[in-house]
């Protein structure tokens, strides 16, 4: 099977192996670390979200990650490619749907999230955000969210400015900025973290995150915290597979895995650790939702020496960060439409663009006045987020999962983890266990349990 799944030569690759191992985790670290990370674990509890959430980064993240890489590099396809290579007369395909609807649905509220950070980027640089107290922060937020037309604007010329890095193609643009940025927002999260924990209520926020109360694990924050970790890792939808289609022969597919996966991890932690110390220190609530974050972070910028500075270096990386990985998550329909329906690149990228603007512009006024249209009681923000993270990733990964667990030939799993037994795998065997057992009953059991049947 594996001579059919030769490298097409036109397909372009990766030039350096950190390059590959930076892009992945330019996909991963993103909003999802230092947004949706906090918010979620400030509304699960802290430490029983944080407990669960590691756990499932481990035993489900990691060897998902090397699923997704052993089906994209194996085949050198998209997700609808790589599922019909290897499974011609099947219906697995069918999962790349669920991958094209997921992404442009993360697309639309990310976008959202990522034009707050621009707004406050240039806020912060024009010195907007030098206010007296928590509560001017608090209010200051406020009304820019639910003003409509900024937000929406700020929405609009994110989603443009994906397009035009887009269009100059897959390796350049996206390998050079990555490479630079990435430690470059590492080592300002870590200066953050310092000062963090010299807040006077610092021990508190700590406390809170790294503590669990195993009597607050329940169903929500089972299904909140393995969707952060799909969220996370940029699970579920192809997203990783098509950018491991692009990796070329020498990269080690469990060692990118597990770089990706403990960066991705120790910026999320880090990011708790910057925003809990200021969550008590000044007065939020941790259960204040995706608003959160920008809700807290100015006044902890505020307290630093030359905080104007800090504040927008930081929202100029977080913005970076967002844009590496909205970059990432319209691979996947571009490469849906220029590969599976021939469209031209240029014509697929208009077409992404357009369905995100208009579905991204419903999520930013889902602050302001779409707030009271709801949809099983959530705005179209909410929904977005809590579908595409809680359901379609989730549900993605347990369709790859049992892919590569149980339906490809496991010579070719072996092939692409050794990279064609170039050199020994020691966790060979435990990547397979938890591809065939670990992931499809711990994702089945958390998705039982939230509807109630166990
Ligand atoms: N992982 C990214 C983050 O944490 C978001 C992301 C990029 C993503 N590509 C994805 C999420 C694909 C799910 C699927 O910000």
């Amino acid at each position: 099977m594996s001579n059919d799944l030769k490298p097409p030569t036109s397909r372009a690759q990766f030039a350096t192996k950190i390059g590959a191992i930076a892009t992945t985790v330019g996909s991963a670290v993103g909003l999802g670390n230092i947004w949706r990370f906090p918010y979620e674990a400030g509304a699960h509890g802290g430490g029983a979200f944080m407990l669960c959430y590691l756990f499932f980064i481990f035993s489900i993240g990691i060897p998902v990650i090397c699923a997704e890489f052993i089906l994209g590099r194996g085949t050198r396809s998209n997700i609808f490619g790589a599922y019909r290579k290897l499974s011609p007369n099947g219906k697995w395909y069918l999962a790349g749907y669920i991958g094209i609807v997921a992404s442009i649905m993360i697309l639309s509220f990310y976008s959202v999230v990522a034009g707050w950070t621009v707004e406050y980027f240039v806020q912060s640089a024009i010195g907007a955000l030098d206010l007296p107290s928590q509560q001017h922060y608090h209010t200051h937020f406020d009304e820019f969210s639910t003003g409509n037309w900024r937000p929406m604007i700020w929405t609009l010329i994110f989603l443009a400015m994906n397009f035009v890095i887009l269009m100059r193609g897959v390796t350049k643009g996206i390998e050079k900025a990555s490479n630079v940025l990435m430690p470059m927002l590492f080592i300002l999260l870590l200066i953050f973290c310092i000062n963090s924990l010299t807040l006077d209520k610092a021990s508190e926020g700590v406390y809170f995150l790294l503590h669990p109360d195993f009597s607050k694990i329940d169903s929500t924050v089972l299904l909140g915290a393995l969707g952060q970790a799909f969220f996370s890792l940029s699970l579920g939808l192809g997203c990783m597979m098509t950018y491991a289609s692009y990796f070329n022969d020498k990269t080690r597919l469990g060692r990118s895995a597990t770089m990706t996966a403990i960066l991705d991890t120790i910026v999320a932690v880090l990011s708790g650790i910057i925003i809990f110390p200021a969550v008590f220190t000044f007065g939020v609530s941790p259960t204040a939702g995706p608003t959160l974050v920008f809700e807290v972070l100015p006044s902890i910028f505020h307290k630093l020496p030359g905080g104007v500075i800090w504040s927008t270096l930081f929202f100029l990386l977080l913005f970076m960060a967002s844009l590496s990985s909205t970059i990432s998550m319209s691979e996947i329909s571009i490469a849906f439409f220029t590969e599976e329906k021939k469209m031209s690149r240029r014509k697929a990228t208009i077409l992404n663009t357009v369905i995100a603007m208009v579905l991204g512009s419903l999520c930013a006024l889902s602050f302001g006045c779409l707030g009271d249209f709801k949809i099983f009681g959530m705005t179209f923000f909410s929904l977005f987020d809590y579908v595409s993270s809680n359901i379609l990733l989730p549900t993605g990964g347990l369709i790859v999962s049992i892919f590569a667990g149980w339906v490809i030939d496991k010579k070719l799993l072996r092939d692409q983890m050794t990279n064609n037994g170039s050199f020994r795998f020691k966790a060979l065997w435990l990547i397979t266990f938890c591809l065939r057992y670990v992931a499809p009953t711990g994702i089945t059991l958390v998705f039982l349990d939230s509807i109630g049947l166990i």
